[in-house]
């Protein structure tokens, strides 16, 4: 015995298949978008002393470790106001400088105000948080939040924004 579908009956159903799909996908984008606003931690960092607002020159990078001594970091001061960035002038920010792509140590252009790999090229603005301007690297450079005292003009590292590479979570 055949069964045979009206085109009618048969937009009535694929319709609903349809519509049932679009539901299932936007609630799984709804789902997704809320786990992405879900994925801050309490993590327990510290907060930790890299330099001081007073001796930061424009574009000559800070180096530190954070939160532990297997995370290379560095401070810059871009000399123009940065989203994220801290100072009378808002121009302090800092990053890890391990590439998302696979790890290799970035280093800082102060010219064009980018951080280079030199393993496979990617490029990641230093000015707009880290976000890759080209290249292999599949996110921005963590960045690692920043607080500075108003009165003795030390700053410090308080968090971090984003996974460092190769962790499961920015805390070993
Ligand atoms: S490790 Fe940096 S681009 Fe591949």
């Amino acid at each position: 015995m055949s069964e045979t579908v009206s085109r009618r009956d048969f937009f009535k159903i694929s319709g609903g298949v349809a519509a049932g799909v679009g539901l299932a996908v936007s609630g799984m984008a709804a789902h997704s978008a809320e786990a992405a606003v879900n994925t801050s931690t309490n993590l327990p960092y510290r907060s930790k002393p890299i330099a001081n607002i007073r001796t930061m020159k424009t574009n000559d990078p800070v180096h530190f470790a954070y939160p532990d001594s297997a995370s290379p970091c560095v401070a810059i001061k871009t000399g123009n106001p940065v989203p994220g960035g801290i100072g009378p002038d808002k121009d302090i920010i800092a990053y890890s400088t391990q590439c998302t792509h696979h790890g290799c140590p970035v280093s800082y252009d102060p010219k064009e105000k980018s951080f280079k790999c030199p393993c496979h090229f990617s490029l990641f603005d230093a000015e707009k948080q880290g976000q890759v301007i080209c290249g292999q690297a599949p996110t921005k450079l963590p960045q690692i939040v920043l607080e500075y005292d108003t009165k003795s003009g030390s700053i410090f590292a308080v968090s971090v924004i984003g996974l460092i590479y190769g962790r499961q979570a920015n805390i070993l």
